[in-house]
C-alpha cells in the first residue's frame, strides 16, 4: 500500500478525512472516526471515562470481523468489551488503571435479576443511612480528600464507603462502581479531566440522593445489557495488565484505542477515587503516553511513546490467531512545540510486528486551538496459516 492520502474529502462533523487501502475497509474506519452523536445503549452511559471509543464504532468494527473473541488491551471504561458481549463474543479487557478495571467490570457485569435487585436494595439502605451521617472519613483518606469536599458531603460519602466496606461479594463490587461514579460530581473538582477547583454548594442529602439515583439508573442499564447479550455468551474477562507485556491469550480480533500522546494523565486524574477506594497500587509507573511525560522532556517522551507503541503492538501480534485482525484508533497529541504525530509510529509498529497493514483512515479533530491534529484508524491483519 502506498503511503500518503489517496482519497481526500470534506466530511460533516469531524472535518477533513483521508484514507488509504481497500475502499470498503477505508469506509469502515472512516465511519468509526466520524460517529459522535451521544446515545444510550446497554451500560455505556454508566460512569465517565475520558476518550472513550464511541459504542457504535466499537459495534461496527466488531461486526466487520466475525469470530469468537475480542480483546481490548487498553479497555478503559470497557466500551469494546460491552459491544463484544452484545455481539455474543468472548470479551477480554485489559488496562493498567485499577479504576478503568472497576468500571469495565461494572459495565460488563451480568448479575441477573436477583443480583440487580440486591444491589438496588443495598443502595437504598446506604443512601438512607448516609443522609444524616456525621462521621468524617478516617485520617488516611481525609488527608487526601478533605480540601475537595464540603464537610457534610465528606460525611455522606464516608457513610456510603464504610457501608460498602462492610459488605462483600458481587453486590459490593457493583456498589463500589456506583460510589466511584459520584466522587467527582460531588467534589469541588471541575471534571474528571479538569483539576480546577470550583466552589459549589451541595445541600445536605444531595450526595446520598445522587448515589441512590445512580444505583437505580445502573440497575436499568444492567437489565438492558442482560437483554442484549445472547444466551451462552461467556462472562467478560477484565484484568489489570500492562498492554506491553506478553500475554498467553489468543484472540481473533483486537479492537483498541491506546492513550493518545500527551493528552491525559489517566492515573493522577483519579487520585480522589484512589483515596476513597483505598487503592495504593495505582499503576502510575506503567501509564503510557501520559501528558506529564511531555512536560518532563519532549524528546524522551516521543522516543518512549514510539517504543511503547512498538511493544504493545508486538504483544498484540502474538495474541492474534492466524488471519486475525487488529484495529487501532489513535489521535495526534499536542505539545508546546506542535503536533505529536500518532500515525507514523503506529504504522511502523504494525509493520515491525509482522502484521499486514490493510487500511487506514484519518479525520481532522476540532480542538479549538487551531492546531491541525488528526485522529486515525488503522486496520492490520496477522498472517494466515500457510496451506
Ligand atoms: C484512550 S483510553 C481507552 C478508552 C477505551 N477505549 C474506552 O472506550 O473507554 C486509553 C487507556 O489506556 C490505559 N493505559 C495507559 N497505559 C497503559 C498500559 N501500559 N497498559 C494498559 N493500559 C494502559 C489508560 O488507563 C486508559 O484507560
Amino acid at each position: 500500500m502506498a503511503d500518503g492520502a489517496v482519497r481526500e474529502r470534506w466530511g460533516h462533523r469531524a472535518g477533513r478525512g483521508k484514507g488509504d487501502g481497500d475502499a470498503a475497509d477505508v469506509a469502515l474506519l472512516d465511519a468509526a472516526l466520524r460517529v459522535h452523536e451521544p446515545l444510550t445503549r446497554a451500560t455505556h452511559g454508566f460512569h465517565a471515562w475520558p476518550a472513550a471509543l464511541h459504542p457504535l464504532a466499537a459495534r461496527d468494527l466488531i461486526a466487520a470481523f466475525p469470530g469468537k473473541s475480542v480483546l481490548d488491551p487498553f479497555c478503559g471504561g470497557g466500551t469494546v468489551a460491552v459491544e463484544a458481549l452484545v455481539a455474543g463474543r468472548a470479551a477480554y479487557g485489559r488496562d493498567v488503571s485499577p479504576i478503568a478495571v472497576l468500571i469495565a467490570r461494572a459495565r460488563t457485569a451480568r448479575p441477573g435479576p436477583e443480583g440487580i435487585a440486591a444491589m438496588r436494595a443495598a443502595a437504598r439502605r446506604l443512601a438512607a443511612s448516609a443522609t444524616s451521617a456525621r462521621q468524617l472519613p478516617p485520617p488516611d483518606i481525609r488527608r487526601v480528600v478533605e480540601r475537595w469536599y464540603e464537610p457534610h458531603v465528606l460525611c455522606e460519602l464516608e457513610a456510603i464507603r464504610s457501608g460498602i466496606s462492610a459488605m462483600d461479594g458481587p453486590v459490593a463490587d457493583l456498589l463500589w462502581a456506583v460510589f466511584s461514579s459520584i466522587l467527582i460530581k460531588t467534589s469541588f473538582r471541575e471534571s474528571d479531566t479538569r483539576a480546577r477547583r470550583e466552589a459549589v454548594h451541595r445541600p445536605p442529602g444531595t450526595t446520598a440522593t445522587w448515589f441512590h439515583r445512580k444505583a437505580r439508573e445502573y440497575g436499568r442499564f444492567l437489565e438492558t445489557l442482560q437483554e442484549m447479550v445472547p444466551e451462552g455468551t461467556p462472562s467478560a474477562d477484565i484484568v489489570r495488565r500492562d498492554a506491553r507485556d506478553a500475554t498467553a491469550l489468543r484472540v481473533d480480533l483486537v479492537v483498541t484505542s491506546p492513550p493518545y500522546p500527551s493528552t491525559y494523565d489517566y492515573v493522577p486524574m483519579n487520585h480522589l477515587r484512589h483515596a476513597w477506594l483505598g487503592i495504593r497500587d495505582t499503576g502510575v509507573d506503567r501509564e503510557m503516553g501520559a501528558r506529564r511525560a511531555w512536560r518532563e522532556g519532549e524528546r524522551e517522551a516521543r522516543r518512549q511513546w514510539s517504543l511503547d507503541t512498538h511493544q504493545w503492538t508486538a504483544s498484540m501480534a502474538q495474541s492474534l490467531t492466524p488471519g486475525g485482525h487488529l484495529v487501532i484508533v489513535v489521535g495526534d497529541g499536542a505539545s508546546p512545540t506542535g503536533v505529536i504525530d500518532a500515525l507514523g509510529p503506529s504504522v511502523e509498529a504494525v509493520r515491525a510486528a509482522g502484521l499486514t497493514l490493510r487500511a487506514r483512515a484519518s479525520v481532522t479533530r476540532e480542538d479549538g486551538r487551531g492546531v491541525d491534529r488528526w485522529e486515525h484508524a488503522i486496520l492490520a491483519a496477522a498472517p494466515s496459516l500457510a496451506r
